[in-house]
């Protein structure tokens, strides 16, 4: 099958690149399951954009920076702050609905890191209206094919050629993918002139995370296989308050906005505790709070701490976060009245797949963009709800970039289908479920909040017994998606840890008890 753009992944990113693309070629979309499964129809505080004074650009760039902890690209910052409100309309003229007061104004959310009210929303379920949106709009759009049901499960470069490629070989490019269709279990050789991988997060690698179960960071190791350069790998940001509700995944969020919207933190007796550790408290940046949630829970030998919304107007809470009063009730909690008991849980990956501006990776005719890329706009800690936007940024840049070169690029010739020789269907479901625990167990024992180079250590040591035993029953297997997620995760979370034991300093969401003084002030 032949497309001009082959889009992998059906969230923000991939689903805006589709749309913006669809004006000048062909797209074909595919996303492993049905089109909302994915982090962006989770997303609940909102979407940044400068909106109103007192806000300004400036600060939105210098409150990015400092959230990233001096590792932000300041380029691709002022990229995205500057290109939000057109994006921000883009969104609208589609039929994203956000809300407003009764004067007319947007109204906006403040979360943390945050020094101005910037995050347009609707209610506490931004992401699921955007996503609405951006679906109905593709679904009507002639150009644009959607398949549900497809697992992207490898990139096609000059190594299908029979080529021996590095990540040095110069003009490595990617002609397409091959993509396992999980109704017919066949794999279908896809190529096309452009590939887009948007294929979102990875917090599965964590026994704890707020992210659904498609995000086992698929496009991140795709893209590692065919010698993409990665980076930032080591920059996993915890949500502070997840949903405490042991059993249950993914781990329900409690937004930062509830925060901004006046939310203390507080230990069993009361104590406000996050004044000991930073002059915002509660609205501290997030890698901040999940760390002295960490630290006071450590002390005190407890699973969680509290929110504390009661202060507010029981109709104000309710209007605010519908969603959320509604799940606490679901179980026993009235928020308006009784504390909300809140644990840190992986939330999203700052690094990825290093891109430049037009969100190109190292390997030609190749896009990562959304939570797969790293554009640099995150630095060491991803300032809260800047990911939706640089998401959409990305995705209008890369079209832009894709489509001037549309009538240069042709389909690449002589990609052999997939061979299925000497491989059989498993019988080995429960290794592959086991295995996938033991890798959940080994990132949240050791590669957490805080590390060590000891503890980095033994998880790389660990690692290696699951990747060799995943590689053998891999090279022997027909593929399917279990087995293919687990391959995938058991790859992001090798590269967490190798880039974590090569950063010898604490900064950002990267803490380790060997370097406890942070490198960075402000
Ligand atoms: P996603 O939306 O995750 O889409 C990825 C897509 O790729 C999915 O369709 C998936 O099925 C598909 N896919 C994955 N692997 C494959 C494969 N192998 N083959 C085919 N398809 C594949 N950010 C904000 O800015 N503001 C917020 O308020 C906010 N709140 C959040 C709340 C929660 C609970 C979570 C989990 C995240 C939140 N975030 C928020 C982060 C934000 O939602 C994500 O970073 C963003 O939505 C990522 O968009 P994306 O398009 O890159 O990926
Ligand atoms: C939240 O609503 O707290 C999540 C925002 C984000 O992750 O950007």
């Amino acid at each position: 099958m032949e497309t001009d753009f082959l889009v992998i992944g059906s969230g923000a990113a991939g689903l805006c690149f589709a749309l913006k693309a669809a004006r000048h070629g062909k797209v074909t979309v595919v996303t492993k399951g049905e089109m909302n499964e994915c982090n962006t129809n989770y997303a609940q505080g909102g979407i940044c954009s400068v909106t109103y004074e007192p806000d300004t650009f400036e600060k939105h760039i210098r409150d990015t920076l400092v959230c990233g902890a001096g590792k932000c690209d300041p380029q691709a910052v002022e990229l995205v702050v500057r290109r939000a409100p057109e994006l921000i309309r883009d969104l609208i003229e589609w039929g994203t609905r956000f809300d407003k007061t009764p004067d007319g104004r947007f109204e906006l959310n403040r979360e943390g890191g945050h020094s101005e009210h910037r995050i347009l929303h609707h209610e506490d379920l931004t992401g699921a209206e955007i996503e609405r949106a951006l679906i109905q709009q593709v679904k009507s759009h002639p150009n644009i094919e959607v398949r549900e049901h497809h697992f992207a499960i490898d990139l096609l470069t000059q190594h299908h050629l029979g080529e021996f490629v590095t990540r040095h070989t110069r003009g490595l490019a990617c002609f397409g993918a091959y993509v396992l269709n999980l109704d017919t279990h066949e794999i279908e050789t896809i190529l096309s002139k452009f590939t887009v991988v948007a294929t979102g997060g990875c917090g599965n690698i964590y026994n704890s995370t707020t992210n659904p179960v498609v995000a086992t960071g698929d496009g991140i190791a795709m893209c590692h296989r065919a010698k993409a350069v990665t980076e930032n790998m080591e920059f996993i940001q915890f949500h502070p308050t997840s949903l405490y509700n042991p059993g249950e995944r993914p781990s329900f969020l409690i937004t930062e906005a509830m925060r901004g919207f006046g939310g203390i933190l507080r230990l069993k007796d009361g104590e406000e505790f996050m004044k000991k550790y930073h002059p915002m408290a509660s609205l501290a940046p997030r890698d901040v709070v999940a760390r002295s949630i960490d630290h006071e829970l450590k002390i005190h030998g407890e699973d969680f701490v509290y929110l504390d919304i009661t202060h507010k107007e029981p109709q104000a809470i309710i209007s605010h976060f519908p969603n959320i009063y509604e799940k606490c009730k679901s179980i026993g909690i009235d928020i308006t009245r009784q504390w909300i008991p809140v644990t840190p849980a992986a939330h999203y990956c700052c690094g990825g797949v290093k891109v430049d501006t037009n969100g190109e990776s190292s390997v030609k005719r190749l896009y990562a963009l959304g939570e797969t890329s790293c554009t640099g706009l995150h630095g060491a800690n991803r300032l809260a709800s800047n990911s939706l936007i640089e998401a959409l940024v990305y995705a209008d840049q890369a079209a832009r970039h894709a489509v001037s070169r549309l009538e240069s690029v042709h389909i690449q010739e002589g990609i052999p289908d997939w061979d299925f020789e000497g491989t059989q269907h498993t019988e080995e479901m429960l290794l592959i479920i086991q295995s996938k625990r033991e890798m959940q167990q080994i990132m949240s024992n050791y590669v957490g909040i805080v590390r060590s180079n000891l503890s980095l250590k033994r998880a790389m040591r660990r690692l290696e017994i699951l990747w060799l035993e995943t590689e053998e029953l891999y090279n022997k297997t027909k593929p399917n998606r279990q087995l293919c997620e687990l391959r995938n995760m058991i790859t992001v979370a090798y590269l967490v840890i190798k880039q974590g034991r090569a950063r010898k300093e604490s900064v950002g969401t990267h803490f380790s008890t060997d370097y406890p003084q942070a490198t960075y002030t402000e």
